[in-house]
């Protein structure tokens, strides 16, 4: 298996075939450079429904957050489709073009993972991008990683559609998908992140207006360039990232574009009651 880093702060190619991802050391190392890397990509490696969640129980036990998330295609169970086309509440899918980390508005643990795979691209956009929170956090000031070190924040499901969908177009059970979570994420490895992006919805005991300003701020400095990485995706793509480690956000395509994407999720177990 032969590895490349792609930028300094972030991502690394994985040169691998899909019967050395059913290999346990292999899966292993996987762990170990998404720790490292927050992103890894397999080049066209073209795995099936029931490879790509073999390799997600090998990472870590899979877990389905969007089981109610209507719309997609794939019959294939805890497979989530991610398309425009066809989509009963596309407000869902649309919420993708702005920064984010996976099911942080519902009261799970933060996924560990999520697994995405290319089934057919768009002729134009579509490209995912990644920004890592590890290298933002660790390019911040001492002061500020001392102001910032207790704070907490709401992460919401409004929020995070707010460029795209009016709370009344939500499904109402959704529309209260509400959870608080640590500003700066404390992962296994004892390395620190940034748990930001459009699902924040507010700083707990600041002011709308200061704490917003805040998370605006931060979500900025996030997507500088270093820290950053944009992957075009050829069919037959994987890109697995450290859900809490990387924000991502897809380059926007057209409802008619035909892209469609495979999506896994390794459930989270970082987080302390
Ligand atoms: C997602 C997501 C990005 C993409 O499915 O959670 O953010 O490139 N997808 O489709
Ligand atoms: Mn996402």
């Amino acid at each position: 298996m032969q590895v490349e880093n792609i930028k300094p702060n972030i991502g690394a190619i994985v040169h691998a075939t899909r019967e050395e991802l059913k290999d346990e050391a292999v899966v292993a190392r996987c762990r170990e450079l998404l720790d490292q890397r927050g992103v890894l990509v397999f080049p066209r490696v073209g795995l099936s429904d029931a490879e790509q969640l073999a390799f997600t129980d090998a990472l870590g036990p899979r877990i389905n957050f969007t089981s109610r998330v209507p719309g997609g295609d794939s019959s294939t169970q805890d497979v989530y489709t991610v398309t425009l086309d066809d989509n009963n509440e596309p407000e869902y899918v649309l919420g993708t073009f702005f920064w984010h980390a996976d099911g942080i508005t519902s009261d799970i643990a933060p996924p560990y993972a999520t697994i995405l795979s290319a089934r057919k691209v768009a002729p134009r956009g579509g490209e995912t991008e990644f920004a890592s929170t590890y290298a933002a956090y660790e390019a911040l000031s001492p002061e500020q990683k001392a102001e910032y070190a207790d704070l907490r924040v709401v992460h919401t499901v409004i929020a995070a559609v707010r460029e795209v969908a009016s709370p009344e177009e939500l499904d109402p059970i959704r529309r209260a998908f509400a959870h608080e979570h640590p500003l700066v994420w404390t992962h296994h490895n004892g390395r620190k992140s940034l748990l930001i992006g459009y699902t924040a919805d507010y700083v707990v005991g600041r002011s709308k207006a200061e704490g917003r300003a805040l998370l605006t701020r931060l979500l900025e400095f996030a997507g500088r360039p270093e820290f950053t990485y944009q992957h075009a995706w050829q069919e037959g793509d994987l890109v697995v990232w450290d859900n809490t480690g990387a924000l991502h956000r897809v380059v926007p395509y057209g409802a008619d574009s035909g892209r469609r994407m495979h999506r896994t999720s390794v459930a989270g177990f970082e987080e302390v009651a």
